[in-house]
């Protein structure tokens, strides 16, 4: 009711805004990085695996492509991430020394629950779920968990179970770093300490929603929208691309930024926003390119840059600035500003913003 929304119109705006405090309780008591965090036989079966198979549907999935950049790049495990539909019914290979890792806000996704007994059918005994309900059946079925703390989440459209996957799955990256002598005390230590900050670090993104309700005026009144990002970005773009189409219903898709040429440039005209996630990372100048393809087709442009990236509005150029550069962690704030854009859009819109039209909160049956 009223009284649970304290200030705050929807159930989704309330929940975007409760993120910091839910990834300050899911990070709550990690001093260090240890194995024991995901179960007490973690290291031995950490030890044992060589590569990673993540399993979910839907925003859980981005979280996990998030990951798979992260575990490749920090500990250097291979990773592979897929759907649950499609993995549960294809012939794969499998592979005996497997941590199989579902990702479930509810545990309960019929799909996802299906992939994991399937991997289990094919000899993969090694099993991790990231989920936000300690009592679900994920967690039953699987033998090591990590509770993320998100609370209850009713708005449809995942916001705040997103996030906190996401600081679970960074968690999972350095442990298995660690676990195969790939972390250094230093690098510990400097990751904790930006994983402690990121409670401060969001609220500073959330603060930006006066401009990004300005954007969002501009987004209500268009039918389609393209989103571009690369590297850990790019599951971020395809995430803001999710949450746009889900509660306002404007068709929107998201690209790696360097695909761009290979065919939605064709769909670029004056008429086209273009939100483009730019941090200051190694990819800006390619994306900087990428951006003036856009431009020259006339497309406009909706920049997510921080203040380190040195790109500024212009002509068709509009940019928000996220007030800090985050590194690997990085995701975790540009997701923020994408789900308030998708926010603002949908109320100027007068969609239903916490029961969007044809969907569910959980998919328990096929
Ligand atoms: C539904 C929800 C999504 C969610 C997906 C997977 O489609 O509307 O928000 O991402 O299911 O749900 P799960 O509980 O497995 O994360």
């Amino acid at each position: 009711g009223a009284a649970e929304l304290g200030p705050y119109r929807h159930y989704m705006q309330k929940e975007i805004f409760e993120q910091p405090r839910v990834i300050g309780d899911t990070l709550e008591g990690v001093t260090g990085i240890m194995p024991e965090l995901f179960g007490d036989n973690a290291y031995k079966v950490f030890k044992q695996i060589d590569r990673v198979l993540i399993l979910a549907c839907g925003t859980s999935y981005y979280a996990g492509l998030t990951a798979k950049y992260w575990i490749e790049s920090v500990a250097k495990v291979p990773v592979n991430v897929e759907i649950a539909s499609e993995y549960r019914y294809r012939d794969s290979v499998p592979h005996p020394n497997t941590l199989v890792v579902t990702i479930t806000q509810s545990g309960e996704t019929a799909d996802t629950l299906a992939a994991l007994k399937h991997a289990r059918s094919l000899g993969m005994q090694h099993t991790l779920t990231i989920c936000n309900v300690a009592t679900s059946a994920m967690v039953r079925e699987c033998a090591l968990a990590y509770i993320t703390r998100a609370g209850v989440e009713v708005g449809v459209a995942s916001t705040k179970a997103f996030t906190t996957q996401l600081a679970a799955l960074f968690l999972l990256t350095l442990t298995l770093a660690q676990v195969n002598g790939r972390l250094s005390d230093d690098e510990e230590a400097m990751y904790l300490k930006q994983m402690r900050h990121l409670p401060v670090a969001l609220a500073a993104v959330l603060a930006l929603e006066p401009q990004i309700m300005a954007w969002a005026d501009d987004f209500a009144r268009k039918e389609n929208a393209l989103f571009l990002g690369r590297g850990i970005h790019y599951p971020i773009a395809l995430e803001g691309a999710l949450k746009l189409k889900e509660i306002s219903y404007i068709h929107a898709e998201a690209y790696p930024a360097g695909e761009l040429k290979h065919g939605p440039l064709a769909l670029v005209t004056e008429e086209m926003p273009v939100v483009t996630i730019a941090p200051n990372d190694a990819l800006l100048e390619k994306l900087k390119s990428n951006m003036q393809e856009v431009r020259a087709r006339g497309g406009q442009l909706y920049v997510f840059a921080d203040v380190d990236s040195r790109i500024t509005s212009g002509d068709g150029v509009h940019v928000i600035r996220l007030p800090e550069h985050y590194g690997l962690l990085s995701p975790i704030l540009h997701v923020a500003a994408l789900q308030l854009l998708a926010y603002h859009t949908a109320l100027a819109r007068g969609t239903d913003v916490d029961k969007p039209r044809n969907l569910a909160k959980s998919v328990t049956v096929e």
